[in-house]
């Protein structure tokens, strides 16, 4: 499921292109956004991991530092990006122990399935405070150091909210919001050389969303969907490092779609 040394021979990037670079990773313990660093720290980056439960983010603060000999990887655990105060302690930290944060990538989520009669105020806010105003907190928190570095931030969206899929009307809507923050967002600080995008993953192997949201026998779901393969964490991680490198220094404001054309058939409803 994770990255190893093989994606150093393996990928097309070049070992030491993110050397000297700090990525800052709020849900960087989860699935994706954890593989999304484990590439950036194998191809040179430090990287500073954030997360809510303690455990959970020290583990994969040290399992990813193992992935390279000099690597420096730190975990902010306790920190509720609902509370941006609680993000500029972890960016604070970053700071005196990495020295400088270059690229940001604002993963963490919350979600869960729910039809909308049982969906009630309080759950469908915990949701959008976690998923936009998260996201939000995240920029914002970062903001001094992406301007300083002329960095670059991705948001994680979704595909969900290009149609209507049921039981995620919480989802749907928070990250529908996370496009458009980042829209505004590379229009409004492009001129500070800050760019911002947005990856939106579509079903992605391995994951909760997977688990949670496919229940068709696997074979079934791989001939409908295009490209006759489920999409990997690898898959959104290499997305990642295209658009953190030189390579996509004029991309900003745009959402990268990693579900091989499957939304454009439907193939989540
Ligand atoms: C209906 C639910 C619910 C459920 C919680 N709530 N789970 N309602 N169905 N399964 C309601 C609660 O009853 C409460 O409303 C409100 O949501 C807040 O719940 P709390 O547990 O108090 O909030 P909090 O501790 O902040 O937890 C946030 C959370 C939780 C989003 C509800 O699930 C969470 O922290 N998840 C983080 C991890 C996670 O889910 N990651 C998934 C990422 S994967 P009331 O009215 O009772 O007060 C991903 C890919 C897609 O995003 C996955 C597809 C499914």
């Amino acid at each position: 499921m994770g990255l190893d040394q093989s994606y150093l021979k393996d990928s097309v990037w070049k070992p030491n292109l993110f050397k000297g670079k700090v990525v800052f990773v709020t849900g960087g313990a989860g699935t994706i956004c954890r593989v999304q660093t484990e590439a950036m720290v194998l191809l040179g980056a430090n990287a500073a991991i954030i997360g809510r439960n303690k455990e959970k983010t020290d583990q994969a603060a040290i399992e990813i530092g193992q992935l390279r000999k000099d690597a420096k990887v730190i975990s902010c655990s306790n920190i509720d990006v609902r509370k941006v105060e609680s993000l500029v302690e972890a960016v604070d930290k970053t700071i005196k122990q990495l020295g400088r944060i270059d690229y940001v990538i604002a993963g963490a989520a919350g979600n869960f399935l729910a039809d909308f009669n049982h969906l009630s105020t309080n759950a469908f806010k915990s949701v959008v405070d976690i998923d936009l105003l998260g996201s939000f907190n995240t920029a914002k928190a970062t903001f001094n150091e992406l301007r300083k570095n002329k960095g670059a931030i991705i948001f994680i969206s979704a595909t969900l909210h290009y149609y209507g899929v049921p039981f995620q009307i919480h989802v749907g809507a928070a990250k529908a919001g996370v496009d458009a923050l980042s829209n505004a967002l590379a229009v409004e600080l492009g001129p500070l050389g800050i760019r911002s995008n947005v990856i939106a993953p579509g079903l992605i192997d391995e994951t909760e969303g997977m688990k949670r949201l496919v229940t068709q026998d696997r074979d079934q779901v791989i001939k409908r969907l295009p490209l006759q393969r489920i999409a990997t964490t690898r898959d959104v991680a290499d997305a990642t490092v295209y658009l953190f490198s030189d390579a996509g220094s004029y991309i900003s404001g745009t959402v990268q779609v990693v579900d091989g054309a499957s939304w454009h058939m439907g193939a989540l409803k």
